[in-house]
């Protein structure tokens, strides 16, 4: 177990990989804590928006990454769960492809992820935490039981968001989106602090021809494994 005696499982990957879904059913059938850590980015991104605060103004970014007024309120029943920034529900606002791509550029300022850390790490809580997101197994929590590092092709991952999409009333263009998903995996995965990439120890999985079913059944084997199921 670690110092803190918390097991965590660490979930990262790309979007649309299915590491949203995976993290939140594995942490609903293990009873643990979960941690979305892109929402804080998002919410960072958001929060930039609400206050004309430049994407490039590195030190205003960080003082409100510091201060960030954020609830999470656990999902209940088939609800999921609920994101309010300074009282106001924002769990649809921060889910735009607008949104996310404020994201990836604030995530890229090194003060900025810094001055998220301690926020982050405060999620491991007994019983145990699930966290999702690009550095979960390799900065923020580098001595987790189990890293997984979930993948699937861009073209996979773009088909998924446009249906997405279109189940949401939204249009969308696929070949759009998949020209998004190019310009964020090359930014997330070149940026010269805590890029995207798989801690050492982590377990790859391409999801591209598997379902969340199929997914989440080899993680839980691998949960398994290292007792973590108990
Ligand atoms: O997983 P997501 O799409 O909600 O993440 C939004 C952005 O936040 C993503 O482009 C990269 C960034 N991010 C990050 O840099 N580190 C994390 N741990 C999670 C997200």
């Amino acid at each position: 177990m670690s110092e803190q005696g918390v097991p965590v499982i660490t979930i990262d990957g790309p979007g649309g990989s299915g590491k949203g879904t995976l993290a939140g059913m594995l942490a609903a059938r293990l009873g643990w804590h979960l941690l979305d850590s892109g929402a804080l980015y998002r919410l960072l991104a958001l929060a930039a928006h609400n206050h004309g605060a430049d994407l490039t103004n590195e030190e205003m970014l960080t003082g409100l990454a510091a201060h960030l007024d954020v609830q999470f309120i656990a999902a209940e029943g088939d609800q999921e769960q609920r994101t309010v920034l300074e009282g106001e529900d924002v769990s649809r606002a921060i889910r735009t492809e607008t949104i996310g791509a404020g994201a990836s550029r604030v995530a890229a300022l090194p003060a900025v992820r810094q001055a998220l850390l301690a926020r982050q790490q405060a999620f491991r809580e007994m019983p145990g935490l699930v966290a999702d997101g690009r550095d979960m197994g390799t900065v923020v929590f580098p001595d987790a039981q189990l890293k997984i590092f979930l993948t699937a092709s861009p073209e996979i991952r773009a088909e998924r968001r446009y249906r997405q999409l279109l189940e949401k009333g939204e249009t969308a263009s696929l070949a759009g989106l998949l020209d998004e998903i190019n310009a964020r995996d090359e930014r997330d995965m070149n940026r010269s602090i805590a890029p995207l990439r798989p801690a050492e120890d982590a377990i790859l999985i391409d999801s591209s021809h598997m379902s969340i079913e199929n997914v989440l059944e080899t993680v839980q084997a691998e949960a398994r494994k290292r007792n973590l199921l108990g």
